[in-house]
C-alpha cells in the first residue's frame, strides 16, 4: 500500500483534530475507571444501564476513520470459539487514544443499520427519541478501552513509517490496548467493533472479522425441575442450535428422546411502539429441548448427560433427586430477584452484580449436599427483552440448576407488558410476556400463561402463585389456590409454604405493596393456616411477626439458643418474609418501622430452609460473609405418621 505523503499528512491532521475533539468531549461516566473486581465494576449499573440508550443513536463510520491505515481490531481467537472462553480484543494503530473509545461485542455479526432502516420508528420505552437504532441487533456487551490501564497513556506504542519513501523511518507513533471479553456459546456469529464518541455519539472506527462458535449446535445449559411430588420423575431442559430431537441418558442405561420447542420474534409482545423483545433486543434462542426422566428414586443421586452423537454430548452430571412428598426431611434454598452479571469488565443492558456472590455461595451449598431443591421466586434473569441475556443467566445458574431441582415463580420482569393481560400495566418484561420464561423453565402448571402450581417435597406443601396474573376472588387462579390449599393433607405435609413475587408486607415504599392483592388473598392464607409466606420484588430481607391485616397476632419467643420461635401448635397467623436480596441492587430500609416488621437486613444472600415434620427452620445467609444473619423456627406437634 502506498500513499502520497502531502495528502496523507493533510488527512492525518484532520484525523488528529477529530480524535482530539472526541477525546476532549466531557463524559462523567464511571465506566472509564480501571475496573478489577467484578462486583465493584458493576455496582453502578445494576438498573437499566447507560448502555441501554445506545440503540437510539444514529450510527455511521467515524468521519476520516478510513484514512488511518494503521488502525486494526484483532481478536486472540484465530480458530472457532469454544463453549466458554475469555477472548482478548486488541486495538492497534490508534493515533490518539480517547476515553470515548469503546468496543462492543455484536451478535449476530452485523454492526450496521443498512438492513433495518425501518427500525427508525421512535421507541418511547427508553425515553430516547433518536431516529435510528445503533445496530440492527443490540450489542451483547460493551467495554471502554480505558479499562486497559495503559491505553490512554499510550503505554503500548509503535513507531510507524508513513510510506515506503520513509524507508522504515519513524514518522508517527501509534498506540494500542487490549480488553478481555467473557464469551459463552450463544450459537450466532459474533464480531467486535471499535467505536469512538462514547455511548452518546458513537461512530464506527474498525470491525473485527466475524467469529463462529466451533459447535453452534452444542447441547448446553441443562437444568432440572420437578414435575410432581413423587421425586421419581424429573424434567431436564437444555438449549441447542439443533432442532432435531436429542436424548438424555440417565441412571443405569435409560434413554429418553427430547421434545423440541422454541419461540420466535412473532411470539413476543409489542404495542404501537415495538418492544425490545420484538425488535432490537431479539436474539435467536436456538431450540429448547426437554425430557422427563422417569423411574428414579427420590432423595438419591444419579448421573445423566444430554445431546446426540451428531451434535455432541454434555458432560456426565451428578444429580440428587428431591425427597418425595410425605417423607420427613427437606433442605432447600430460596430467593428472588437474582439476575446475572458479566464475568468481565463490560456492561450489558441490565446487570445484577450481587448475583455473583449469591451464586458462588449456593454452589457451595449444593456441593455440600445442603440443597434438595431450589425455589427462585420471580425476577429470574432480567433479560427483559434482550434475549441473549437468558443464555448468560442459564450459564450462570448451571452449576446449581443442573444438580438440584430448580423451581421458579414468575415475576414482573418476566411477564408484565402493556395490553398483554398482566395485572400490572408496565413494560417490565420488555415484551417477553412470559414466553421465554415458560419455555426455559417449564413448571408443573396446567396450561400456558397460567404459571401457578403446587408441589410437595418431604414435609412441605409449596404453593407457587403468580402475582402478575389475576388473583381476584373471581379469578381462575384464586379459585385454584383456594381449592389447592383446602386439599392439603397436613398429616402428610404439615407445612404449608406460600410463594409468589410481589410482597404483602414490606417496609420499603408503599408502591411495592398492592393492598388490593393483600385484601383479596390474605384471608385465604389465614383460613388455610399457611405457615410461611415468601415473596421477592423488594430487594432486601425482612421478616414479620405472625401477621394479619397489619396486626401482629403473635410474637415469636426466643428458644434456648436465642432463636425466634413461632409456635404453630397454637396457630394465629402466617409469618411473612421478603427475600428479594439475591442480586439486584439492594433497597435500604426507612427509619420508621411498623410493629409487624421484626427483622430487616439489606445484604446480598439467600434463605436456607430445613423442614422436618416438627420444625421448619429458616436462615438468611449473607453470601459475601457466609454468616447467618437471621434465623427463625416454626414448630408443630410431632406427626402421628412420623417414622422413628
Ligand atoms: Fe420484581
Amino acid at each position: 500500500m502506498s500513499f502520497s505523503p502531502p495528502s496523507f499528512i493533510y488527512n492525518l491532521s484532520i484525523l488528529l483534530l477529530l480524535f482530539f475533539c472526541s477525546s476532549s468531549s466531557s463524559s462523567s461516566s464511571v465506566l472509564h475507571h480501571l475496573m478489577v473486581n467484578t462486583t465493584a465494576v458493576h455496582q453502578n449499573f445494576t438498573a437499566i444501564s447507560e448502555f441501554r440508550t445506545l440503540n437510539r443513536r444514529v450510527l455511521g463510520q467515524c468521519p476520516g476513520s478510513n484514512l488511518n491505515p494503521f488502525l486494526h481490531i484483532n481478536v486472540s481467537s484465530n480458530s472457532a470459539l469454544s463453549d466458554e472462553q475469555f477472548v482478548t480484543v486488541t486495538v492497534t494503530g490508534v493515533l490518539r487514544p480517547s476515553d470515548q473509545h469503546w468496543v462492543a461485542m455484536i451478535s449476530p455479526s452485523q454492526s450496521d443499520v443498512g438492513s433495518c432502516l425501518l427500525n427508525g420508528i421512535l421507541y418511547a420505552q427508553t425515553g430516547d427519541l433518536s431516529k435510528l437504532p445503533l445496530l440492527c441487533h443490540y450489542p451483547v456487551k460493551a467495554a471502554f478501552m480505558s479499562n486497559d490501564p495503559g491505553y490512554l497513556s499510550c503505554k503500548k506504542n509503535e513507531c510507524k513509517a508513513l510510506s515506503k519513501l520513509d524507508k522504515g523511518k519513524c514518522r508517527v507513533t501509534t498506540c494500542s490496548g487490549s480488553l478481555s471479553f467473557h464469551v459463552i456459546n450463544i450459537r450466532t456469529d459474533i464480531e467486535f467493533v471499535l467505536f469512538a464518541g462514547g455511548f452518546e455519539n458513537p461512530c464506527i472506527l474498525a470491525k473485527s472479522n466475524p467469529l463462529s462458535f466451533s459447535n453452534p449446535k452444542k447441547p448446553l445449559y441443562g437444568h432440572i425441575s420437578s414435575i410432581d411430588s413423587t421425586g421419581t420423575s424429573m424434567r431436564l431442559t437444555w438449549v441447542s442450535g439443533d432442532k432435531e430431537p436429542q436424548q438424555a441418558q440417565y441412571g443405569n442405561g435409560k434413554t429418553v428422546k427430547s421434545q423440541v420447542t422454541t419461540f420466535s420474534q412473532h411470539d413476543m409482545c409489542s404495542s404501537a411502539l415495538p418492544s425490545p423483545a420484538k425488535d432490537f433486543g431479539w436474539h435467536d434462542p436456538g431450540y429448547i429441548h426437554s425430557v422427563v426422566m422417569t423411574g428414579l428414586e427420590p432423595s438419591s443421586t444419579f448421573s445423566y448427560r444430554y445431546g446426540s452423537n451428531s451434535v455432541g454430548w454434555s458432560e456426565q452430571i451428578q444429580f440428587r433427586s428431591p425427597p418425595a412428598g410425605g417423607s420427613d426431611d427437606l433442605k432447600f434454598l430460596t430467593f428472588g430477584d437474582m439476575g446475572k452479571a458479566p464475568r468481565d469488565s463490560s456492561v450489558e443492558h441490565y446487570i445484577q452484580p450481587g448475583s455473583i456472590s449469591v451464586i458462588k455461595a449456593m454452589v457451595d451449598e449444593v456441593n455440600s449436599n445442603n440443597a434438595d431443591s431450589v425455589f427462585h421466586i420471580g425476577d429470574i434473569s432480567y433479560a427483559t427483552g434482550f434475549l441473549v441475556e437468558w443464555d448468560f443467566f442459564l450459564h450462570q445458574i448451571n452449576p446449581i440448576a443442573s444438580r438440584a431441582s430448580y423451581m421458579t415463580a414468575i415475576g414482573n420482569h418476566e411477564r408484565d407488558y402493556i395490553d398483554s393481560g398482566s395485572v400490572y400495566i408496565t413494560p417490565d418484561s420488555g415484551g417477553e410476556c412470559g414466553v421465554p420464561y415458560e419455555t426455559y423453565f417449564p413448571m408443573p402448571t396446567t396450561a400456558k400463561d397460567k404459571p401457578w402450581y403446587s408441589i410437595e417435597q418431604a414435609s412441605v406443601h409449596f404453593i407457587v402463585m403468580s402475582t402478575e396474573h389475576d388473583w381476584s376472588p373471581i379469578s381462575e387462579q384464586y379459585q385454584w389456590m383456594k381449592k389447592d390449599m383446602a386439599s392439603v393433607d397436613r398429616s402428610k405435609t404439615p407445612w404449608l409454604i406460600f410463594m409468589g413475587h410481589r410482597p404483602m408486607y414490606s417496609s420499603v415504599g408503599i408502591l411495592n405493596v398492592d393492598w388490593k392483592f393483600v385484601e383479596a388473598v390474605e384471608p385465604l392464607l389465614l383460613e388455610n393456616k399457611v405457615d410461611l409466606v415468601l415473596f421477592g420484588h423488594v430487594h432486601n430481607y425482612e421478616r414479620t411477626c405472625s401477621v394479619y391485616r397489619k396486626q401482629c397476632k403473635a410474637i415469636p419467643e426466643k428458644d434456648q439458643n436465642g432463636i425466634d420461635t413461632y409456635d404453630h401448635r397454637n396457630y394465629s397467623a402466617p409469618v411473612h418474609a421478603v427475600i428479594g436480596m439475591a442480586g439486584f441492587t439492594l433497597d435500604k430500609f426507612p427509619n420508621k418501622v411498623d410493629s409487624w416488621s421484626l427483622k430487616r437486613i439489606s445484604e446480598f444472600g439467600y434463605v436456607r430452609g430445613h423442614a422436618t415434620k416438627e420444625e421448619l427452620k429458616l436462615e438468611f445467609v449473607n453470601s459475601n460473609t457466609r454468616a447467618v444473619e437471621d434465623s427463625f423456627r416454626i414448630i408443630k406437634n410431632p406427626s402421628p405418621h412420623r417414622k422413628l
